[in-house]
Parts: structure tokens; C-alpha cells; sequence
């Protein structure tokens, strides 16, 4: 039968991540794959959705956002992270940073060009560079520590480099790139003339005293970057669709036009609750770091005492692990065995790398989960280990 997918679909895979969400419905296991919560979102945020849906703002806000969510965001944005923004000229809101992310690389990207992206990374990013017909550079990310080789990110840099993308808190590591590599980073952007692409959705998911800087705060970087967020992760509403991407106005211009003609825009009476999340108290976002780093010292020690060699995260919500020792074909298989036989669903490391071979022995569990859903998880990983242990 003729194929009638374009060349550029065919390029990639569907998400492993989802697919995984899937096959866990389907064995009724514990979801430690994809990373939304399955606790409630904030009850004044939830009641300010239904107040705006009773006041009727059920039409098309103004294609790039409505302006009192783009000043909620402009003024968030220059306490949390000391960076001045124009909400008329200088920030777009999206349907979630997913399309932020993708709207703003086909806003500055040309056919052929590069765009440098740092391993194991978030799987969208791989499609979203095929979308804009660019060539993802990759920049190994090395563990523990998840470091970057300096040599090697300065050699990725020519005429050619159009972007970099940068995620910090990172997913799938944990790793929050500190003042120096951001730093290390801005040079090279501002050399070559590169746009800095920085998705910060975990910015407020911070452990043991990490810090969170966004290279848009560095000196000359506030033209050359476009900073992706949205409510998914810090406020727990990962289904409102509702992200941002703030840019230097001539940036803005560009990123305005393709996501008006990708998707109009976000849903209105979602986009007035979601300024009055961005306007919550400041102790809400301590109490949330406090909450998550529970939760990962929880998860970790499980993991710890089931066998796994777990990679300790910074920030965001995931753990990346090591599961080499365990003697599985590869991630894939390991990932399959733990969903199917133990109830743990997880995303196999090689779905966060260019080539398979790179993640083949790691494993990531994510934790926005409440605790009684994590103790079933730990339970599980007991069983998980007992049965190891017979078979060795
Ligand atoms: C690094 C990263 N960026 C973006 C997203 C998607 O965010 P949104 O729900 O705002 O589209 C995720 C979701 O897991 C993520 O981990």
C-alpha cells in the first residue's frame, strides 16, 4: 500500500514515554513513567478556571495571551528569575511549553541549519528539530555529575549553529546547570551569534539547596534567548495546556506569527486561572520544593535498596538509573519485564539519547506521585528485587 506519510514524519517514532503510559493502563501497574502528578492541583487556582468559564470567557483570547496572564508572567518572571520583559512585545503564551518550544525553533530556525542539544535529553526536543528540517548537534551530558566536556560544546559551535537548547532543572537527569556552565554557555552564544532555547519548566523543583538561574539573567543574553515555562509542572496542571515562551521583541515578532497559525492560542479561561497561579503566594513555591524533595529521597532510597544504582537529581522530578547489572538485553527489555511482571511502568533510557546504544543500560522513574503511590511502587521494587535475587 502507498505510504502517505511525508518524509518528515517518517524521521521519527511516537513517544515511548506515552506508549509506556499506555501499556501500564493496560497492566494496572503503578505509573512511573510519564511525569504528571496524581495528586490535585491547587483548589484557588481550580476555582478561578470555573469562575472564568461562569464569566464567559469562553472565546478566543488574543492570539499571543491574554495581557493579564502575560504581566502575571512578566512580573513572576522579573522577581523569580531578574530578568525585565514587555508582556505587550515580549511574551507569547502557547499550548504548553511543548508548543512554545516548537513554535519558537521554527521561529528562528532555517532548513539545514543546527541546532545543539545536550544528551540524554527530552525526547520531544529530537522531533521538534526535525519539524524545522534543522540537524540536532548532540553534547553528551556524562554521569554521574552530567557534566559537559567544554572542548566538546566550544567544537559544536560553528556558522552553521542557529540554537542551543538548554533544560534546567533537567529532565531526564536531575542536573541544574550551575552559573559557570551557563556562563560557559552565554560566550558561546553570544561568539557565534546562537539563540540560547531554555526550557526552565522545573525551575521551582529544587533539592538540597540548588540554585535556579536562567541564562536570559546573564549579561547580553536578554536579546539571544527565548525562556520556554508554563503551569504543567510548578502548579500541577499538566492537562490546561498552558505555556510561554519570553523573548526579545524582535524574537516575539516571529515566535507570535507561526503559533498563531499552529494553534490561535491557549484556552482562554484556562490562561486568567493560570495568572492567578503565577500570583500565589511565595511559600507556595517552598512548600512545593519540599514537598517534591520527600518524595525523591523516598524513591531514591527504594531504589537504593532494590538494587539499582540511581543517579541522585538536583532538581526536576525524575531519577535516572543504572540497570546494566541487572543482566537485561537492554533498557527496552528491562522496562518491558519491570511493567509486565512487577507493575512498574518506566521509560527506558534510550528513548533520552541519539543512538539506542547510549541509554542501553538506563532506566527513569519519575516521582510527582503521592506518597501512598510511591509505597506501592516500593513495594513492588521489593518483589522486584526478591525475584532478582532467586534467579542470581
Ligand atoms: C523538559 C520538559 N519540557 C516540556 C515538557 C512538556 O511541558 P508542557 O506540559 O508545558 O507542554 C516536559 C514534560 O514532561 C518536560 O519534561
Amino acid at each position: 500500500m502507498k505510504n502517505f506519510s511525508s518524509e518528515r514524519a517518517l524521521k521519527f517514532t511516537e513517544s515511548v514515554i506515552r506508549e509506556m503510559t499506555r501499556i501500564c493502563l493496560k497492566h494496572q501497574g503503578v505509573n512511573l513513567a510519564q511525569g504528571f502528578p496524581d495528586f490535585p492541583a491547587p483548589i484557588e487556582i481550580k476555582e478561578s478556571a470555573i469562575q472564568a468559564i461562569r464569566a464567559d470567557l469562553n472565546q478566543y483570547a488574543i492570539t499571543w495571551g491574554t495581557p493579564n496572564l502575560r504581566q502575571a508572567i512578566a512580573e513572576k518572571f522579573a522577581w523569580y528569575n531578574g530578568v525585565t520583559m514587555d508582556p505587550e512585545k515580549e511574551i507569547t503564551v502557547c499550548c504548553g511549553s511543548t508548543e512554545a518550544m516548537v513554535s519558537s525553533l521554527m521561529a528562528i530556525v532555517n532548513s539545514g541549519q543546527e541546532v545543539i542539544v545536550f544528551e540524554p535529553f527530552y525526547e520531544n526536543y529530537g522531533p521538534d528539530t526535525i519539524l524545522c528540517d534543522a540537524t540536532s548537534r548532540f553534547i553528551p551530558l556524562r554521569e554521574p555529575e552530567w557534566h559537559f566536556d567544554e572542548r566538546e560544546l566550544t567544537k559544536a559551535f560553528t556558522n552553521k549553529t542557529k540554537a542551543i537548547i538548554i533544560n534546567t532543572p533537567n529532565n531526564p537527569t536531575g542536573k541544574v546547570f550551575s552559573y559557570e556552565e551557563l556562563n560557559f554557555i552565554a560566550d558561546l552564544c553570544l561568539k557565534w551569534g546562537v539563540v540560547a532555547v531554555t526550557d526552565e519548566i522545573y525551575e521551582h523543583i529544587l533539592f538540597d539547596g540548588a540554585k535556579h538561574i536562567s541564562i536570559a539573567s546573564l549579561p547580553g543574553m536578554r536579546e539571544q534567548t527565548i525562556t520556554i515555562n508554563s503551569i504543567s509542572k510548578t502548579y500541577s496542571l499538566t492537562g490546561w495546556r498552558v505555556g510561554w515562551a519570553i523573548a526579545s521583541a524582535q524574537l516575539t515578532a516571529s515566535i507570535r506569527k507561526v503559533h498563531d497559525f499552529l494553534t490561535v492560542g491557549a484556552p482562554h479561561p484556562l490562561q486568567e486561572a493560570a495568572a492567578n497561579a503565577l500570583r500565589m503566594d511565595r511559600s507556595y513555591y517552598q512548600i512545593l520544593a519540599k514537598e517534591y524533595e520527600a518524595r525523591r529521597d523516598f524513591l531514591a532510597r527504594v531504589l537504593d535498596e532494590a538494587g539499582f544504582h540511581v543517579y541522585r537529581p538536583q532538581g526536576a522530578y525524575y531519577i535516572m538509573t543504572d540497570v546494566g547489572h541487572f543482566g537485561f538485553l537492554d533498557d527496552v527489555t528491562f522496562a518491558f519485564d519491570l511493567v509486565e511482571k512487577f507493575g512498574i511502568a518506566t521509560v527506558p533510557g534510550s528513548s533520552f539519547y541519539s543512538r539506542s546504544s547510549f541509554g542501553s543500560t538506563k532506566v527513569r522513574f519519575c516521582f510527582p506521585k503521592k506518597m501512598e503511590t510511591l509505597e506501592q511502587a516500593a513495594e513492588k521494587l521489593r518483589h522486584f528485587k526478591n525475584e532478582t535475587e532467586k534467579l542470581n
